[in-house]
């Protein structure tokens, strides 16, 4: 039985569009191979060259195409003709706020092939699920000004955070550390200066913690990490709706990159990663783990993008997995 998956792909602005035109090329290439799901991608135009003609990036419709869907593959908003909380709160963040995406989960691993700063103390051992809660602290999206255009001007941000919204993400944390080889989950906070909303964090981490005594905890004071996997443009984040009753939504974790869009040399991995999450999410995982094969087989041939030393434009880049897609296809399905 063929099921089909419907995605909505949203390039948005900049490399956006290019990354995710080539993740469409890829993501065709695995439904040819695959006989077993189609794939209905509609691509909407929603992005900041779309607002500065209409005043809106989703359309009054745009809800119900959304709803309809199973997935979104979304590239980045961001325009340097538009204020960046303006595109970032026009787009981004009222789909993850309105599609219910309270986990964003972001998969951290080296690459064959890549070099990145950790590389050399944790090579074996850089292979992190970052769990971050995606709708309260600094995404609530409460606050307010007074005294605007004035020197006396106020401006307050105000972090909210729920027990019920704590404790759904801690769920979903433990739930990905027992799943995984270590079952170790790690909570990294600033309840050392944060001393309410965070401390309320801690608490509640500790008290779903007895839930899962498989899990082994620990605790660490940070003020973040992140770019540890050699470049932004290999980095893939999901913005889930554990509940399933919304699409989720999957993007590499860079943004347009102005200063590089348009010349062909943005790096895809990240959005072909995202694009893997996605088919994992709908259930396709023997897919997933091929596109992540060909892209592993790719980086580690020394086919680089410029971001991380190579020469390789985003086409060749894309093609090269293109082909590595059908060979180790072909290796592991000889009927086709
Ligand atoms: P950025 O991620 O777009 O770029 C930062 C630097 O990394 C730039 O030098 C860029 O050339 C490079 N870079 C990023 N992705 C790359 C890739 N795939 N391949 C090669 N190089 C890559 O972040 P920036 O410059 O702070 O923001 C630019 C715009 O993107 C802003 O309007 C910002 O608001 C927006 N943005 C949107 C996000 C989203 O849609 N979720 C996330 C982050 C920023
Ligand atoms: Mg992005």
């Amino acid at each position: 039985m063929t099921t089909t998956h419907k995605i909505a792909s949203i390039p948005g602005d900049g490399i956006g569009i290019e990354v995710i035109e080539q993740t469409v090329r890829v993501l065709r290439t695995i439904e040819g191979l695959f006989q077993s799901f189609k794939l209905d991608i509609n691509t909407l135009d929603w992005s900041s060259k779309k607002f500065l003609e209409t005043g809106t990036y989703i359309p009054d419709d745009g809800w119900d195409v959304l709803e309809g869907s199973d997935a979104i593959l979304f590239g980045a908003v961001g325009s340097p003709d538009v204020p960046d909380e303006i595109s970032l709160w026009g787009l981004i963040l009222p789909l993850r706020k309105k599609l219910n995406q309270y986990i964003n989960l972001r998969p951290i691993r080296i690459l064959p092939g890549l070099s990145a700063p950790l590389k050399n103390c944790a090579e074996k051992d850089l292979d992190w699920m970052i769990v971050r809660e995606n709708s309260e602290g600094e995404y609530a999206g409460q606050g307010g000004t007074t005294h605007d255009d004035t020197p006396y001007t106020v401006a307050n941000e105000v972090a909210v955070f729920t027990r019920v919204g704590i404790e759904r993400t801690m769920r979903f944390a433990f739930d990905v550390a027992r799943g995984r080889p270590r079952k170790k989950l790690t909570m990294v906070t600033k309840s050392n200066a944060q001393r309410y909303g965070l401390v309320l964090w801690d608490k509640v981490f500790y008290d779903v913690a007895k839930e899962y005594p498989d899990v082994e905890i620990d605790k660490m004071l940070v003020d973040l990490t992140v770019a540890l996997a050699g470049s932004i443009g290999v980095a893939a984040s999901s913005s889930l709706d554990p509940t399933r009753k919304n699409p989720s939504l999957f993007e590499p974790i860079h943004g347009s990159a102005p200063d590089i869009a348009g010349l062909g040399v943005a790096n895809p991995i990240g959005t072909f990663w995202s694009a893997a999450e996605m088919l994992r999410w709908l259930g396709e995982g023997a897919a997933a783990d091929l596109l992540m094969g060909a892209v592993e087989t790719v980086t580690a041939a020394g086919l680089k993008t410029k971001d991380l030393g190579g020469s390789s434009s985003l086409a060749q880049v894309t093609d090269a997995v293109i082909s590595e897609l059908r060979t180790s296809y072909s290796k592991v399905s000889p009927m086709s």
